[in-house]
C-alpha cells in the first residue's frame, strides 16, 4: 500500500506532496465573444467600464451564440497528503483557486506555513487534496484569451482532473478514490458549482468560499481592480522580454546608474508571455480593495507578496462569470463561507440585508440549491475577513469550520 510506505519512510514535515504536470484532453461548449483583447489602457478600461455599467447584462450584449473548443491541456498540480496516513479509505479534497492567485493560494508558505489549508487539511483533519493551476495561469496552459479560456472549458480541466482521481489513473498518486470534495475560492467557487450542476456525481460535497449568489455588487470588484492587460503591468512575469532585451534597455545611456541593479543577474525566471486579453489588478492598493478587510491581515508582508504573486484573468473568465445556472441540481453538502467584509459578493457587507428576515447575502444562496436538504446546507459568514479569506489573520479559524463541515456531512477519513 502505498500509504504505507509513505510512513515507513519517516518524513518529518506534516504533509507528503507530489507535483505533475497532467496532460488532459478538453472539450467544452463555449460562449462565443465577437470582440477583440484591449490593445491599450484606455481600451482595457473601456472594457471594464462596459462590464460594469448597471442597467445591462454586459455578458449577453457581447455573446453570439456558442462554439466548440477542443485541444490537448497541461495543468500544473500538487497533490499532498498526511505524512503519517495510514488508512485504507482516504478522502481527497480537490482545491480551486480564484481570480488574481495561483493554486499557492491553498498553501501558502508566508509565515512557516501559517496560512496553509493544506496543512490543516492534511495534519490535523488527515485529508488528502489535490490543488492545481487553473488553465491561463501560472505552470498551466495558456490559452486565446476571449473564446477559449472561459468557465465551461475550465469546468471540463475540473471534472477531468476528478475523474482521474476516481478512477485511480492520476500521475504520482497510487490511490482510487471514492469519495472526492471539492472546495473554491471566488472563481474557483463559481467553477465548482457549475461542476456539479453539471456533473452531480463528481463531488461527495463542496465548499463555497467567498462566494455568494448574489451578483449585485460585482461591479464594485471589476471597478476596484483597476484592470491592466498583464503583460505591461509586470511585464518581467508576464510579458515578451527577454534579460538580454532588457539589459540592452538600460544599458542603452551608458551614463544611467539603472544598469547597476541588475549588474550580476545572468537569468530570470521565465515569463508567460502573455498576449493581450489577460488583466492583472493594477497595484497592491487595487488588490487590497479586492481582497482584503483591514486591519485584520498582515499588510507589511501579505499584501505586498499577492502583489508580487498575483496573477492574470482572462476577459473571458471575466464574461462567463454571469452564466451560472441560477438553480443547481446537485443533492450533496454545501458550505457557502464567505468573509464579512467580502466585497464581490456581499459589498462590503455580508450582514447589511435591509431585511430581517433575511440574515446574510450569502444565505440567500440556499435557495439555489433545492435538491440538498436543510441540515447539509450552511452559510457561514467569517468574522473580520475580507474576500481572500485565506489571507487573513484568522485564516486557520475558516479551515476548521470547511473541514469539520465535511467531516459532519460526508466522511472523516480513518487514520
Ligand atoms: C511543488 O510546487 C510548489 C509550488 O506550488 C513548490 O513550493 C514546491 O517546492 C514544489 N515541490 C517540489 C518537490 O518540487
Ligand atoms: C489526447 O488526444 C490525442 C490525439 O487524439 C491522443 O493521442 C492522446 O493519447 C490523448 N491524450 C489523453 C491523455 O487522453
Ligand atoms: C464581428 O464584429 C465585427 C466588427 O464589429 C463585424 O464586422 C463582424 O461582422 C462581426 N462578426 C460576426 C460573426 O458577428
Ligand atoms: C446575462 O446573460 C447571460 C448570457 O446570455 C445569461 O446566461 C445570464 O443568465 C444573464 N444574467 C442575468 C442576471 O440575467
Ligand atoms: C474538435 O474540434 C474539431 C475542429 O475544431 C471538430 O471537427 C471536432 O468535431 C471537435 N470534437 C469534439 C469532440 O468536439
Ligand atoms: C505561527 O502561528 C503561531 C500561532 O499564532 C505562532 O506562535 C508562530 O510563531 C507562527 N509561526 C511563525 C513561523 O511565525
Ligand atoms: C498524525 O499526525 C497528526 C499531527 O501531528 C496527529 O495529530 C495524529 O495523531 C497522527 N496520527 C497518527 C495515526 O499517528
Ligand atoms: C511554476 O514553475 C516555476 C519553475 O519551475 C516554479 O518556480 C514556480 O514555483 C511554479 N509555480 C507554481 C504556482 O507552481
Ligand atoms: C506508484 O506505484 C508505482 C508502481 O508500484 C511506483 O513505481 C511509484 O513509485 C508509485 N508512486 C508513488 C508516488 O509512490
Ligand atoms: C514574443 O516575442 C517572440 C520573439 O520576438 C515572438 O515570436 C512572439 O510572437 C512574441 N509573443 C507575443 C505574445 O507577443
Ligand atoms: C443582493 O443583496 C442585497 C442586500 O441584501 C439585496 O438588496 C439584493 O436584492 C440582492 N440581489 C440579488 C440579485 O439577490
Ligand atoms: C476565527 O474564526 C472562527 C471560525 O469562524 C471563529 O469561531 C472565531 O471567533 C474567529 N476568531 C476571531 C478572533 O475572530
Amino acid at each position: 500500500m502505498y500509504f504505507a510506505l509513505f510512513a515507513l519512510m519517516g518524513l518529518a514535515s506534516a504533509k507528503m506532496c507530489v507535483n505533475n504536470t497532467v496532460t488532459v484532453n478538453l472539450s467544452a461548449n463555449n460562449v462565443n465573444f465577437n470582440i477583440s483583447a484591449p490593445k491599450s489602457q484606455y481600451e482595457v478600461t473601456m472594457m471594464v467600464q462596459f462590464l460594469a455599467r448597471q442597467g445591462q447584462n454586459a455578458t449577453d450584449r457581447l455573446a453570439s451564440g456558442f462554439h466548440s473548443v477542443n485541444g490537448t491541456y497541461t495543468i500544473s498540480t500538487q497533490f499532498c497528503r498526511p505524512d503519517n496516513m495510514t488508512g485504507s479509505n482516504p478522502v481527497v479534497q480537490v482545491l480551486t483557486h480564484g481570480v488574481g492567485f495561483d493554486k499557492t493560494y491553498w498553501d501558502l508558505s508566508y509565515d512557516n506555513y501559517n496560512y496553509s489549508y493544506v496543512n490543516q487539511a492534511t495534519d490535523t483533519y488527515g485529508y488528502c487534496t489535490l490543488s492545481y493551476d487553473r488553465l491561463g495561469v501560472g505552470n498551466s496552459s495558456k490559452g486565446e484569451p476571449i473564446n477559449e479560456i472561459q468557465l465551461n472549458l475550465e469546468v471540463e480541466a475540473l471534472n477531468a482532473l476528478t475523474s482521474l482521481l476516481r478512477t485511480g489513473s492520476f500521475p504520482g498518486v497510487n490511490h482510487t478514490f471514492t469519495t472526492v470534495l471539492h472546495a473554491g475560492h471566488s472563481f474557483g467557487s463559481e467553477l465548482t458549482y457549475a461542476l456539479v450542476n453539471t456533473y452531480p456525481d463528481a463531488s461527495n460535497g463542496i465548499a463555497l468560499t467567498g462566494f455568494s449568489t448574489n451578483s449585485s455588487f460585482m461591479s464594485q470588484f471589476t471597478q476596484a481592480a483597476n484592470f491592466a492587460n498583464a503583460n505591461v503591468n509586470q511585464p518581467l512575469r508576464f510579458g515578451n522580454y527577454t534579460l538580454a532585451d532588457i539589459q540592452s534597455l538600460l544599458f542603452k545611456d551608458i551614463t544611467n546608474p539603472l544598469f547597476n541593479y541588475i549588474a550580476g543577474i545572468t537569468s530570470l525566471p521565465p515569463s508567460q508571455n502573455l498576449p493581450n486579453g489577460y488583466l492583472v489588478a493594477s497595484n497592491a492598493a487595487a488588490i487590497q480593495a479586492l481582497f482584503f478587510a483591514p486591519p485584520f491581515f498582515d499588510y507589511t508582508g501579505l499584501l505586498p507578496l499577492a502583489e508580487e504573486t498575483k496573477q492574470a484573468a482572462t476577459i473571458g473568465e471575466l464574461l462567463t462569470t454571469a452564466t451560472l445556472a441560477p438553480t443547481n441540481s446537485f443533492t450533496g453538502p454545501v458550505l457557502v463561507i464567505t468573509g464579512d467584509q467580502d466585497t464581490p459578493f456581499c459589498g462590503g457587507n455580508c450582514l447589511a440585508t435591509g431585511d430581517p428576515m433575511v440574515p446574510s447575502v450569502i444565505s440567500t444562496t440556499q435557495k439555489s440549491f433545492p435538491n440538498v436538504p436543510a441540515g447539509n446546507f450552511l452559510a457561514y459568514v467569517q468574522p473580520n475577513t475580507g474576500h481572500a479569506l485565506n489571507f487573513h489573520y484568522n485564516a486557520t479559524g475558516a479551515y476548521s469550520v470547511i473541514n469539520s463541515f465535511f467531516g459532519r456531512t460526508v466522511a472523516m477519513p480513518s487514520r
